[in-house]
């Protein structure tokens, strides 16, 4: 091996003595010892296309009882997702072991101190415990800023803002709200007027399956203070499945108790979608992409190399979160967090799947997406003065933009280049064979 590496390193040094006019790119592939190639430079494309053909024939299309995507099946499939399974399935089960263990310490040191009587008792459920299953704990502040408006406000635009729009000039209102002025010093129309108004609409969680706790679809809006420039919370109105004529409506002039219950209701809609959501947003829109890079590129093409790479045991998850919706869906058994069915759940993230809301890729490109809700760069009423979703996705997403266009330069020298892979535009194909929404064109 070292030999033959050396030997071409050898090879490539005498050739560049013997060629004073060969370009540095020419210098940089003929030193190269790198294994992969895209199809024009693969001296055996005849070996090259019977491999691509044989993992044709092993990774096909198939179902899942949990839905979304399509989910790989035949033989090489089912060979990797076994291999895989080695490797993911100790982690959890040391994870689920480590929770049986401590949640009874917990349990102990909860009622040493007397139980849980007042809100601020649930504080003592994480201290000084979970320290295998859950070391970090929860967000910092968590525990100590439950109650403030900001927290509550700053949640939607640090963990999930995939429901948070700003509210243009010509958009209907869903619903009014008296105290708005008292409140903010501007009246809802103003607030709107000067583009400093913003709803999260949950309204259609109302119609989910539910268990016998209480839950609701939530609307809310939040708002840009006239004075601090804060991001905060307006109104809530929780929507119950036939009785939405009688629905509440909550602000921060109400008792803080109903306040706070308002704000309970609004955050299992967030947590309901950032949970059903995440398969769809993050596991199957790259997995449908994924499956159909298997049956197009060559082993040998760097893309697909990169691809093995950052797609890591990716059909673990369905599994998993299938066994976690039949393990659910008796009525005694589930997470008791949610008002809703793991049933329910499955279809939900079905739902957003289907309608494109959650899978359509380049609309959900992360910038496109935030632009398009008027989180960033809006040309109407104030920017956000902080954004911490934005300003961590940014950092990570702009690194791997960077990493991935010296990547690409790096084996192709023109976009026509790009064009003429044949492997490439197989997979843009196959993307739509995979029910692959919006895929970007790969031609010039
Ligand atoms: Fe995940």
């Amino acid at each position: 091996m070292i030999k033959s590496v050396l030997a071409s390193i050898l090879l490539a040094a005498s050739a560049v003595q013997a060629s004073p006019a060969l370009t540095e790119r020419g210098l940089e592939n003929a030193v190269s010892t790198d294994p992969f190639t895209v199809p024009k430079d693969d001296r055996n494309p005849r070996a090259r296309a019977a491999a691509i053909d044989v993992k044709r024939k092993g990774w096909l299309y198939s179902t899942y009882p949990m839905g979304v995507a399509y989910y790989p099946t035949g033989t090489l499939a089912n060979k990797t997702i076994a291999k895989d399974q080695e490797s993911w399935l100790p982690p959890i089960a040391n994870l689920q072991a480590a929770i049986a263990d401590e949640q009874v310490t917990a349990r102990a040191a909860i009622i040493a101190k007397g139980g849980l009587n007042k809100l601020e008792d649930y504080a003592n459920l994480y201290d000084g415990q979970w320290a295998t299953s859950f070391p970090d704990g929860p967000f910092p502040g968590m525990l100590t800023n439950f109650t403030d408006d900001r927290l509550f406000s700053m949640i939607r635009l640090s963990a999930s803002p995939y429901r948070l729009k700003r509210v243009q000039a010509s958009d209907k209102l869903l619903f009014p709200v008296d105290a708005a002025a008292s409140i903010t010093g501007l009246s809802l129309p103003q607030l709107q007027a000067q583009g400093r108004l913003f709803i999260e609409d949950f309204s259609e969680m109302k119609e989910l399956d539910p268990t016998d706790k209480f839950g609701a679809g939530c609307q809310a809006y939040f708002y840009i203070d006239p004075k601090s420039g804060d991001f905060l919370p307006l109104a809530i109105r929780p929507l119950v499945k036939g009785r939405e004529d009688s629905a509440l409506i909550y602000t921060p002039k109400d008792q803080p108790t109903d306040w706070l219950l308002a704000k309970f209701i609004m955050n299992q809609n967030d947590g309901w979608h950032t949970t059903w959501a995440h398969i769809t947003q993050s596991h199957s829109a790259a997995e449908a992409p994924y499956l159909a890079a298997i049956r197009t590129l060559s082993d040998d093409h760097p893309v697909m190399v990169i691809l093995n790479r950052v797609e890591k045991t990716p059909w673990n998850i369905r599994p998993l979160l299938e066994a976690g919706v039949e393990s659910g869906a008796s009525p005694t058994a589930g997470p008791q967090y949610y008002a809703w069915t793991s049933l329910s759940g499955r279809e939900w993230a079905n739902q957003v799947y289907s309608s494109g809301e959650t899978a359509n890729f380049q609309s959900n490109y992360y910038r496109t997406f935030l632009q398009n809700n008027g989180l960033i760069n809006s040309k109407f009423g104030p920017a956000l003065k902080s954004f911490p979703f934005y300003e961590d996705a940014s950092v990570v997403t702009e690194a791997i933009r960077a990493f991935m266009t010296s990547f690409i330069n790096s084996y192709y020298a023109s976009d026509k280049a790009v064009a003429q892979d044949t492997e490439i535009q197989a997979w843009r194909s196959e993307t739509d064979v995979a029910k692959h929404t919006s895929a970007p064109s790969f031609m010039e």
